[in-house]
């Protein structure tokens, strides 16, 4: 059986399903590889370097997709490359099935298998294929490391002949996947970190990574059974204002993760908050492209409030596409593998496989 990956669209995608250091263990349980001429060039992979894994790379997209058996994305193809899908074919990638709801009713008849990596359930078999943590991972990291790179002042406290520099004080919002390396990240290059969540369960993982948990008094426990946050009440919404409002006011750099699953992105910092927070202060916030966790978050934009930036990032893994590409792809893999019937050599759809059943869309 063959396995494929087209280009993705360069215009908002940089990350790609397949890195060559990957190829061979999709050999070894008994799958060929084919690639699109450049595939990664744009990461600086070069067709030889996959070749040399054991590859073999086609003149073009429609080439890929009539010679495999599945097709493995970082997005849904467009338009014209998922018309191309052959009867059968299986489809494989973060396929956001919600807002593309009709392209997939489109290609419903062809009986193509699509699965979309997103919706794995959080099972203990299914950590080493999930995509929301290896990503989010990445970007708490990286928005660290970017509004570290806004803010005009030292992070780590300095002692010098000259006088001594103060830490910079960061504040991070919803301490989940990304907020926990966001935290990690602050701690490592010398800030002072304080965290907020509505999950109670949250405080013990801040307080292991060193961060200040700060904690609406008197709230109840905001966590869903599956472990996700779910909204607070007005009076929830009142108490956390009134908590960061005070917080804010000594805080130097906020980054912001909360997210509700299937709902807009909890708005958390108003602006007469931010209008509290000392010029040159910066907020980064990660959830813009679902509203965002600020009142003036605007995507893909740093926007300025008397000195203070604020930042809406809408796809921060295109900042590391290589390391977010290579934990992709083995999130990738471990998924097809588990796929595939090894003994059978062939991909077996089992309905009662839990991991298949989620995360099958059509
Ligand atoms: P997420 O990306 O959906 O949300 C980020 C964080 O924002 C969450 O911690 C959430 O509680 C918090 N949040 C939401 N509203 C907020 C508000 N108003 N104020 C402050 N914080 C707010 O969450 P993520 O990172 O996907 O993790 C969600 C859950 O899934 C956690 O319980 C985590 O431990 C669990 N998980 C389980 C995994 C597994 O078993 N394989 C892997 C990764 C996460």
């Amino acid at each position: 059986m063959k396995i494929g990956s087209i280009s993705e669209n360069k215009n908002f995608e940089n990350r790609v399903a397949i890195t060559p250091d990957i190829i061979r263990k999709y050999k070894s349980v008994g799958l060929d590889v084919h690639l699109s001429k450049d595939y990664a060039l744009h990461l600086g992979i070069s067709d030889k370097e996959y070749e040399n894994e054991g590859a073999s790379i086609l003149t073009n997209n429609e080439e890929v997709i009539s010679n495999s058996d599945a097709i493995l994305q970082m997005n849904i193809p467009s338009d014209e490359y998922l018309n191309k899908l052959k009867e059968n074919q299986i489809l494989v990638g973060v396929l956001n099935p919600f807002k593309n709801e009709k392209k997939l009713k489109d290609i419903s008849s062809k009986n193509i298998n699509c699965f979309s990596l997103e919706l794995l359930p959080r099972i203990t078999r299914a950590q080493s294929m999930d995509i929301l943590s290896s990503q989010a991972n990445l970007a708490g990291y990286k928005a660290v490391v970017d509004s570290f790179a806004f803010f005009q002042k030292a992070i780590p406290m300095m002692m010098t002949a000259a006088g001594t520099i103060s830490a910079a004080k960061v504040l991070v919002v919803g301490a989940g996947v990304a907020g926990l390396q966001a935290i990690a990240t602050a701690k490592r290059m010398g800030a002072i970190v304080f965290a907020t969540d509505v999950r109670l369960a949250s405080k013990e993982q801040v307080e292991s990574l060193g961060g200040k948990f700060l904690i609406v008094e008197g709230a109840e426990n905001l966590e869903t059974e599956g472990g996700y946050a779910k909204e607070g009440s007005d009076e929830f919404k009142k108490k956390q204002e009134n908590l960061l409002r005070e917080t804010l006011k000594k805080i130097d750099i906020v980054v912001c993760t909360a997210l509700i699953p299937g709902k807009e992105a909890p708005l958390i910092i108003k602006k007469d908050m931010i209008d509290l927070m000392q010029n040159g202060s910066v907020i980064y916030d990660l959830a813009a492209s679902q509203g965002g966790n600020s009142e003036l978050t605007k995507v893909n934009e740093v926007v300025d409030c008397n000195g203070v930036k604020i930042i809406g990032e809408k796809n921060i893994l295109n900042k590391l596409p290589v390391s977010a590409s290579n934990l992709y792809a083995r999130n990738m893999f471990n998924f097809v593998s588990n796929l595939f019937d090894q003994e059978k050599k062939t991909f077996k759809i089992n309905l009662e496989d839990e991991i298949i059943e989620k995360t099958k869309v059509i």
